[in-house]
């Protein structure tokens, strides 16, 4: 392929994702700067709240060297292609596109920055979305290239920063939330995670990890705290299932917080008032 045939291709790909992207109300990027903190998990639980809140929701698995997405959801099964189209995969109402259904399970996608980016460009540009409310990008952690390729392109509204207690990973919590800065998303939320455990047998919140960094943190870097999620160790197991916890737990303080947050992220981002479910 020479240059002249090159710039043509990439012309069509922006193309299409702008074609992608204008049918897609509000984009957002759930990302963190430490690994393993719940990104995957608050992804699929807050797309869930949208779905059946009425939003319609798609979430797309940036994360291309550790795809968790699908295995969260119970998703089974390869991608299918038509036409040179992606059909995204449909779960609870949801659209959802991941490399785990391009791949054979088990084998590692070994890819430098381009080819990850490039992917992501593909999720964006070929898969049928359709119309949505809300697209939810579940993000690798750390500031690498499949962030600065999300806010290239997806252009996300509302930057999720998600934490857990511990200093370490607040630390890096704050690099996020600048890095979300630096990339000029509009709107930018700290969730955090693990905040504090509660006891399967008598129900009670221990500070297991201690709480409130996250909360300090969004004060001050000047940007929304949206809520805190405990440990629920059940969580972890329905999770390993394929089952959102919520789908399953409606009564639990875990499902309150996320439908919390959904709705403050929905009163941020279309200038509605907040209803706290909590009060
Ligand atoms: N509040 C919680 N209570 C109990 N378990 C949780 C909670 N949040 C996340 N987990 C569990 O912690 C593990 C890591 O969560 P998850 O995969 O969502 O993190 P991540 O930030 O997406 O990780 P990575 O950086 O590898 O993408 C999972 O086993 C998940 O089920
Ligand atoms: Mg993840």
């Amino acid at each position: 392929m020479n240059e002249e045939e090159r710039k043509i291709l990439i012309a069509e790909e922006e193309k299409r994702i702008e074609e992608t992207i204008s049918k897609i109300k509000h984009r957002i990027a759930v990302f963190s700067g430490k690994g393993g903190v719940g990104k995957t998990t608050v992804s699929v639980n807050l797309a869930y709240c949208f779905q059946t809140e009425g939003f319609s929701t798609g979430i797309l698995d940036a994360d291309i060297t550790g795809p968790n997405v699908s295995k969260m959801l119970g998703i089974e099964g390869e991608l299918i292609l038509s036409l040179e189209r992606i059909i995204p995969y449909m779960k609870y109402g949801m659209k959802m596109v991941s490399i785990a259904g391009l791949i054979e399970p088990g084998k590692p996608v070994i890819w430098r920055g381009p080819m990850r980016s490039k992917m992501i460009n593909q999720f964006l540009a070929n898969v049928t979305w359709g119309k949505l409310d809300y697209l939810i990008a579940d993000l690798p952690p750390g500031t690498g290239d499949e962030i600065l390729t999300i806010a290239q392109n997806m252009k996300p509204d509302y930057a999720v920063i998600v934490t857990t207690p511990q200093e370490v990973s607040l630390i890096d919590a704050e690099r996020a939330v600048n890095m979300a800065k630096t990339l000029e998303i509009p709107h930018i939320g700290v969730i955090e995670n693990m905040s504090g455990l509660i006891c399967p047998n008598c129900k009670t919140k221990i500070d297991l990890f201690g709480t409130g960094g996250g909360a300090v943190i969004a004060e001050n870097n000047n940007v929304n705290f949206l809520g805190a999620i405990p440990i629920e160790p059940e969580m972890r197991v329905l999770s390993d299932k394929g089952i959102p916890f919520i789908s399953h737990r409606k009564d639990t303080e875990v499902s309150f917080s996320f439908y919390s947050i959904m709705h403050l992220i929905e009163s941020i981002l279309n200038k509605v008032p907040f209803v706290n479910l909590k009060k």
